[in-house]
């Protein structure tokens, strides 16, 4: 992994030419971020299993799924089968994380916690233990659409994850998502997340290579 890395969002692409965008991006990235959405934790529905199996097919980029779903604890066994390599779940949505971590870790996979913004910054500070978890999904929106704008508390929110993740010696990615374009990805950066999703300032844009390209120029990445 470089120091940074981008993660676009498919979500912003044209599912109708999906592996055209994807093909764009992959000479640049090594992540892709795929987001399910089940209608009940978020008032939207996008991509689930098939979707992620039949893009597993057709690329060798790191799948980083991020369930928005009220019951991820009886997903994640599909959503690992279809290829996913980290599966994200929200805080908010089960009694067991600690479970649900050692569930997708035994299933091969890399296990990611996300936090709402609504949600207290302590709700997490348990999985900012060294080894707890492998990725740290910050949500820089309300999640459950693209397109939004960064919430500016969100970079005080990066910087303080930052600091306990080095002092406690943990090596999870920590990761931000939402309103990430040419405007804030560098404040993101410098507060502290290494791995930056970006969908519409990546696959809304016309060429979505070239914009991840310049995404990275941005945070000192260069190829
Ligand atoms: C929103 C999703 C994001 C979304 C980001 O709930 O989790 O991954 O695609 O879109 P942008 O980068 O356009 O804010
Ligand atoms: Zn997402």
């Amino acid at each position: 992994m470089r120091k940074h890395e981008i993660s676009p969002s498919l979500l912003s692409a044209d599912f109708g030419y999906v592996m055209r965008d994807v093909e764009s991006i992959a000479p640049y990235c090594r992540f892709l971020h795929l987001d399910v959405m089940d209608g009940h934790y978020v008032p939207n529905l996008t991509i689930g299993v098939p979707v992620i199996k039949s893009i597993r097919k057709h690329c060798d980029l790191i799948l980083d799924t991020h369930l928005m779903i009220t019951n991820p604890e009886e997903f994640v066994e599909p959503f690992a089968a279809a290829g996913s390599d980290y599966i994200t779940f929200h805080v908010e949505c089960t009694d067991k994380p600690f479970e649900l971590i050692e569930k997708i870790r035994g299933l091969g996979k890399k296990a990611g916690i996300s936090i709402h913004p609504d949600t207290p910054a302590e709700a997490i500070y348990p999985f900012l233990e060294k080894g707890a978890v492998d990725l740290i999904l910050v949500m820089s929106v309300r999640p459950g659409f693209g397109g939004q704008s960064y919430i500016p508390e969100s970079t005080a929110r990066i910087a303080d994850y930052r600091k306990r993740l080095d002092d406690n010696g943990s090596e999870a990615i920590l990761s931000v998502d939402g309103g990430i374009n040419t405007s804030t990805i560098e404040e993101a950066s410098s507060a502290g997340a290494s791995l930056l999703v970006a969908g519409s300032a990546v696959f809304g844009k016309e060429n979505p290579g070239l914009a991840a390209k310049e995404l990275y120029s941005m945070i000192g990445e260069t190829f």
